[in-house]
């Protein structure tokens, strides 16, 4: 009998890449695969949560079945079904890798080669999903956020942290080998609202999500 230290508390957590359209067949898109939402997901479900599972398109299953799961495609569906789900939850894990950017403009046919010219693609901002639901926060509910970042990676990780009024951000930086995007493995560190750091040894996206859910888990009682 293990302690499910998430027992009956509602989790929504985004995850995966966004598609942002540029005409029927094409798309902006990024690297992201999920995993890291995935395996939070998996965590939290067992841990005894009720988990809305908000993904962007991967190639991944989810097998839990205290696991809701919403497929979606853009940064505007994602925020549809993120700023829907929230106010209902306890708690949102915004580990989604959100398009900054779309495309002003999605061709309704393909778009075709022009003679040799160049091509400009407009591009308008998409919303910023955490920092929504960080406006909506209410009293009780906590939210985190995660960075990836390439330079300056504390600084910039502590500022998100304050602008999306997020209660903990979860730092994993491209520098380090066997982090980040793809990978099965991930190094983290997390910063707290009283600026606290704590690092995390070199762990499977798994053992990550068990890190991150234990420390959820204490700002939860
Ligand atoms: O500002 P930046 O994109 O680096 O912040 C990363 C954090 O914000 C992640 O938790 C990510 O899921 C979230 N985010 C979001 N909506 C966006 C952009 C980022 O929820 N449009």
């Amino acid at each position: 009998a293990s302690r499910t230290v998430l027992e009956k508390k509602k989790i929504v957590i985004t995850a995966g890449p966004t598609y942002e359209k540029i005409d029927p067949v094409r798309f902006i898109g990024n690297y992201s695969s999920g995993k890291m939402g995935f395996a939070l997901a998996e965590v939290s479900a067992q841990q005894g949560a009720e988990v809305t599972l908000i993904a962007g398109p991967v190639s991944l299953t989810t097998t839990h079945p205290n696991i809701q799961r919403i497929d979606v495609e853009s940064a505007e569906e994602m925020y549809q079904a993120a700023m829907t789900a929230f106010p209902g939850a306890d708690a949102g894990i915004l580990c989604a890798a959100v398009a900054d950017y779309r495309p002003e403009i999605q061709a309704g046919e393909k778009i075709k080669r022009e003679s040799k010219g160049e091509m400009m693609l407009h591009l308008i901002p998409n919303k910023d999903i955490a920092a929504s639901l960080g406006a909506i926060k209410r009293e009780g509910q906590v939210l985190v956020g995660f960075a990836l970042e390439t330079n300056n990676e504390a600084t910039n990780a502590e500022s998100k942290l304050k602008r999306k009024n997020l209660d903990f951000i979860v730092l994993n930086s491209l520098r380090d080998a066997g982090a980040g995007f793809r990978c099965d493995t991930n190094k983290i560190s997390i910063i707290d609202r009283q600026g606290e750091t704590t690092g995390y040894p070199l762990k499977s996206k798994q053992g990550v999500a068990v890190d991150i859910v234990n420390k959820l888990a204490t700002l939860l009682k």
